[in-house]
């Protein structure tokens, strides 16, 4: 199976059947990164670059970490030690890397829509690793992975959202792709903190983390985002751990075998008390690895097809 397109922007623009067929792919993915020598020579002569404008420890190394272990080129760029420094251009410098002759660009940028400008430009498959406030894909995969994983199967599922779901490209890219495997989605937080249209997603809305986590099979807290936050959406965080972080006695709501999940990077105790990350159904790490077999997939998946070869259609 081929997705419908050759590059990787959200969870919005997949089939159901093509999320499915990405997961099937990662879990072989995973049964490579679990062996003693993690080499395999699926992309032997391919060249992937990570292009980041956004700091990023966990997309940008597992990215890194899946291209070596199938055997790519894979080389990065910062925006900080760019000639993004000198003033060129989004597009001059994703055409640039394209004139190289790399298969894949992974981009994260500030910019929402930032890779879907770049992928109308270049040859090259060009992934998402994170858009603004729009989409982040492939964690919403390693998310579906992980559940899919510890739980059996996506559909039927309850899964809460709880946090700083205005500024969560997780979380929308969680939103489409749960809806499309059959999960219902619940979301919970401060009403400053949600958009005033999230219930038009079709999900359940509510202003308390309480509600939200009642019954949940999965809980799944986002990150407060700090370098997002404008002036009076948040009183501080100690005040919102008080009253939306996710302590054991809130955690009790949900059902006693539900999942902890986090995107990462955690702001340990506030969305998330010690307690709580330190409990064996806390899955944060596991989501880590799957991080790893998810992009292996996607690379596997996106890196034969890109422009270059002609084998696009
Ligand atoms: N979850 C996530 O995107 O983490 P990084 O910012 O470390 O890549």
């Amino acid at each position: 199976m081929k997705l419908a397109t050759k590059d990787l922007l959200g969870m919005k623009e997949l089939s159901a059947e093509e999320i499915r067929y990405i997961l099937y792919q990662a879990e072989i993915m995973k049964h490579i990164l679990l062996q003693d020598a993690k080499k395999t020579p699926h992309l032997q002569g391919r060249t992937v670059v990570t292009l980041f404008y956004e700091n990023s420890t966990r997309t940008r190394l597992s990215f890194e970490l899946a291209s070596k272990y199938m055997s790519a080129n894979a080389a990065n760029i910062t925006a900080s030690g760019s000639s993004v420094q000198k003033g060129e251009s989004l597009i001059d410098t994703a055409k640039t890397l394209d004139a190289m002759a790399t298969d894949v660009i992974i981009i994260r940028h500030q910019m929402s829509g930032a890779p879907h400008l770049i992928a109308k430009n270049v040859n090259a498959a060009v992934i998402n690793a994170g858009d603004g406030m729009n989409e982040h894909p492939t964690q919403a995969l390693l998310d579906l992975l992980t559940m899919k994983e510890k739980k059996g199967q996506i559909e039927g599922l309850r899964v809460a959202i709880i946090g700083d779901v205005a500024h969560s490209r997780v979380a929308r890219s969680n939103i489409y792709a749960l809806q499309k495997l059959g999960a219902e989605v619940v979301v919970g937080g401060p009403s400053t903190l949600l958009p005033r249209d999230i219930a038009t997603l079709g999900v359940e809305v509510y202003e308390n983390v309480e509600s939200a986590l009642r019954g949940a099979d999965v809980v799944m807290c986002l990150r407060l985002q700090k370098e997002r936050q404008q002036n009076g959406l948040l009183p501080s965080m100690r005040e919102y751990s008080k009253f939306f972080g996710v302590d054991e006695k809130r955690l009790a709501l949900a059902k006693p075998d539900a999942l902890i999940m986090h995107p990462g990077p955690v702001n340990r105790g506030v969305e998330l008390t010690s307690g709580v990350m330190s409990l064996d159904r806390a899955v944060i790490n596991e989501q880590v690895t799957n991080g790893v077999a998810v992009r292996m997939a996607v690379l596997n998946i996106l890196a034969k097809r890109s422009g270059h070869y002609g084998n696009f259609n």
